[in-house]
């Protein structure tokens, strides 16, 4: 299958500088090889267009995410899946813009974090803890305009690995038709029962599946290299097992479509580590074997 990497380096969307960096320290940490040893045919599309100095943090967003939703679709039209690299979470919201333009998507939303603030509920402001309850059109959205409700379904949306929540936002989660599964279930239940049900459910009645992992979702000792590390997150192993899992699933049915690979800080991280967690990571979702 092809798959095409477009890079997005925006890091206004977070809680500091650095995660613009992000695409070029996984490309160093070698993605294409990783790729291609994994059976992929890959192109790198390059960086889309991101200009953050002197504009206000929404305005960023608004051009950067429109950009990126215009090379999602685009690459899905040719027949390719995309994979995103961040850049803060916020670049969701171009993903799944663009995954859902002439589709019905299900998500899979792999982060210590429900990144389902609004403007209104996000204590830090920040809009890379909004991107998924911006997709699903709650309010406070307004001006900007990213919903994309009726695409993404909340009831095809499933979250994975939560173990931060602002007040508000649990609310929010609690009263939205999504599906969340704590760390507390992947240590009850073992990650391979949770990501299995978690396709499922993303897939059910949707075109397949949007994957968006957050490099947060990972123990920090496993993945130090991020803006709002949270102890207490997944093993490397957990993380690949999920990632192979999903690997299996598409081999028989084509359930992933498209992947946005977020969060990875150079400046906080101890050598590569984040960065080459996310490149094996990646390798292990499209399809890479040890055998
Ligand atoms: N909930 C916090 C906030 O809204 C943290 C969000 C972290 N999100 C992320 N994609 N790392 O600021
Ligand atoms: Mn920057
Ligand atoms: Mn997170
Ligand atoms: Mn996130």
């Amino acid at each position: 299958s092809d798959v095409a990497v477009i890079g997005a380096p925006i890091d206004i969307g977070g809680n500091c500088r650095g995660a613009d960096l992000g695409p070029a320290a996984i490309r160093h940490a070698g993605l294409e090889d990783a790729l291609s040893e994994a059976g992929v045919s890959v192109t790198d599309v390059g960086d889309v267009p991101v200009s953050e100095t002197g504009t206000e943090p929404v305005d960023a967003i608004q051009s950067t995410t429109a950009a990126i939703a215009d090379r999602v679709a685009e690459t899905l039209q040719q027949g390719a899946r995309p994979l995103v690299l961040g850049g803060d979470h916020s670049i969701a919201i171009g993903t799944l813009r663009g995954t859902a333009r002439n589709a019905k998507s299900g998500v899979i939303w792999f982060d210590a974090h429900g990144d389902y603030n609004t403007p209104t509920t996000s204590p830090s402001g920040n809009f890379h803890g909004m991107p998924l309850a911006a997709a699903h059109g709650h309010r406070d959205f307004a001006d900007a305009d990213w919903s994309i409700a009726p695409s993404i379904p909340e009831e095809n949306t499933v979250l994975v690995g939560l173990r931060s929540l602002d007040e508000q936002e649990r609310d929010a989660l609690r009263r939205a038709d999504v599906t969340a599964y704590t760390m507390v279930d992947i240590d009850d239940r073992g990650i391979s029962e949770i990501v299995d049900e978690a396709i499922d459910i993303a897939a059910s009645g949707t075109d397949g599946v949007h994957v968006s992992l957050d490099l947060d979702w990972l123990d920090p000792r496993a993945a130090p290299g991020v803006g709002t590390p949270v102890p207490g997150g997944a093993t490397e192993r957990e993380a690949h097992l999920a990632l192979e899992r999903l690997a299996e699933r598409d081999a028989d049915d084509d359930v992933l479509r498209s992947m946005d690979v977020v969060e990875v800080n150079p400046l906080l991280d101890d050598e590569n580590t984040t960065a080459e967690a996310a490149t094996d990571l990646i390798a292990s979702a499209f399809g890479n074997r040890i055998i």
